[in-house]
């Protein structure tokens, strides 16, 4: 539910108390894969988030019970608008910032860098720039900046990148994610920002855009489609379940050190191709129909593709005890079962936004 400014107005004298004592959050792009897994986890602990989210393309706009808790605030905006942050910053005085606004597919980035370069550098350096002028009339809340294993780039087959791993990002979507890492980094160093960078291995789980490999096999099975695989299918990706990295973003927010970079991994490596086959396999055994047009195809290959990520991820595991709970088999089913539970999901969107191929007009 979009609450209105006024919201707190007819609340009772309880309720108006309770919400002040809430500890206040602001998410951006919580309207996104991750972002809508990680306001649920929020408001189930009680906290009152703010989401601030531009509701692109990739933005989900399936209803949600929990979003019409007396908890949530959805504010349509685009990070860019500095004097909006700041406003909205000074007005609710949050806790934490958990910044995941991003344009974030590859193949995308490929077709069309300039969005990417715009939210993802510019959108960051707006949210940092707010944060230190903020900082100067002593409000500062924290940063937790949401980043990804992509900015090491393509890891050797028996080697992990752990924190100090050089960034050598290969398209045009981890060179802005590359980018806005440094730029944080920067403003720690140089203004004493508080703030902490979790870069995260794939995720899946609800919510996910079917742009992305694993909603597009489920989405293409459950509509008698082929299942496109780029090149041989022998790319290698690390894989957690999406409610197994907010757990992670929470502990960040709490126990991450001010200027700590956090690798976020699950230590399990799929190729795509075994990837596939396991859905497939998954499917059959929920005795979930197998069109006939639901075969495996290799399709040209994403240029630049890296080959293989990796993290290790010892840093977070042994200094902030966290790990990763949900197997990747349950995961991996569980996550077939909401997109069967919530094909109303997969039709909020707009076909043309995930059914074409992107990422070949170089
Ligand atoms: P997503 O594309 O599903 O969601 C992104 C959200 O950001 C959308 O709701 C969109 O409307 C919003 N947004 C885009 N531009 C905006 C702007 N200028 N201002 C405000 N909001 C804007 O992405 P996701 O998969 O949920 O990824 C979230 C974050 O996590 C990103 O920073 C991404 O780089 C990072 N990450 C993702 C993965 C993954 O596997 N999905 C892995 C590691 C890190
Ligand atoms: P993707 O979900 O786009 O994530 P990323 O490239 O950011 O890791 O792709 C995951 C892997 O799956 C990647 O190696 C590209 C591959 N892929 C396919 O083989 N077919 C597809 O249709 C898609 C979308 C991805």
């Amino acid at each position: 539910m979009i609450l209105k400014d006024n919201s707190f107005t007819n609340l009772t004298h309880w309720a108006f108390k309770s919400l002040i004592k809430m500890k206040k959050i602001i998410v951006t792009g919580g309207s996104g894969f991750i972002g809508s897994n990680l306001v649920n986890f929020l408001i189930k602990k009680n906290f009152y988030v703010i989401n601030l989210d531009k509701l692109t393309y990739s933005s989900n706009k399936y209803k949600n019970k929990l979003r019409s808790k007396k908890n949530y605030k959805l504010i349509k905006l685009d990070i860019i608008n500095r004097n909006k942050v700041i406003k909205i910053i000074r007005k609710y005085n949050p806790d934490v910032i958990f910044n995941l606004a991003a344009e974030t597919h590859v193949d995308r980035s490929i077709d069309g860098p300039e969005n990417f370069i715009r939210t993802n550098i510019n959108g960051t350096f707006s949210i940092l720039e707010a944060l230190r002028l903020l900082n100067k009339k002593k409000i500062s809340p924290k940063l937790v900046h949401i980043s990804t294993d992509e900015v090491y780039g393509d890891i050797k087959t028996n080697l992990r990148s752990n924190e100090n791993h050089k960034y050598e990002p290969s398209s045009p979507y981890s060179a802005s994610k590359a980018s806005a890492d440094h730029l944080v980094k920067s403003y720690i160093r140089t203004y004493k920002l508080r703030a902490v960078i979790s870069n995260c291995c794939n995720n899946y789980g609800p919510y996910q855009f079917p742009e992305k490999l694993i909603p597009k096999i489920i989405s293409n099975i459950f509509n008698n489609k082929e299942l496109p695989i780029y090149a041989k299918g022998k790319n290698s990706r690390e894989w957690i379940h999406v409610e197994d990295h907010c757990e992670a973003l929470f502990k960040l927010y709490l126990k991450g050190k001010n200027g700590q970079s956090y690798n976020v991994g699950s230590g399990v490596n799929l190729n795509n191709i075994d990837l596939v086959k396991k859905i497939l396999k998954i499917c059959k055994t929920m005795k979930i129909k197998i069109g006939k047009k639901t075969k495996i195809k290799f399709v040209k290959d994403r240029p630049g593709h890296d080959f293989r990520y990796a993290l290790d991820s010892k840093k977070i595991l042994r200094n902030l005890k966290w790990k990763p709970k949900i197997k990747f088999e349950v995961g991996l089913r569980n996550t077939i079962i909401w997109y069967l539970k919530n094909q109303n999901f997969l039709k909020t969107i707009l076909k043309k936004n995930y059914e074409k191929r992107l990422g070949l007009k170089i």
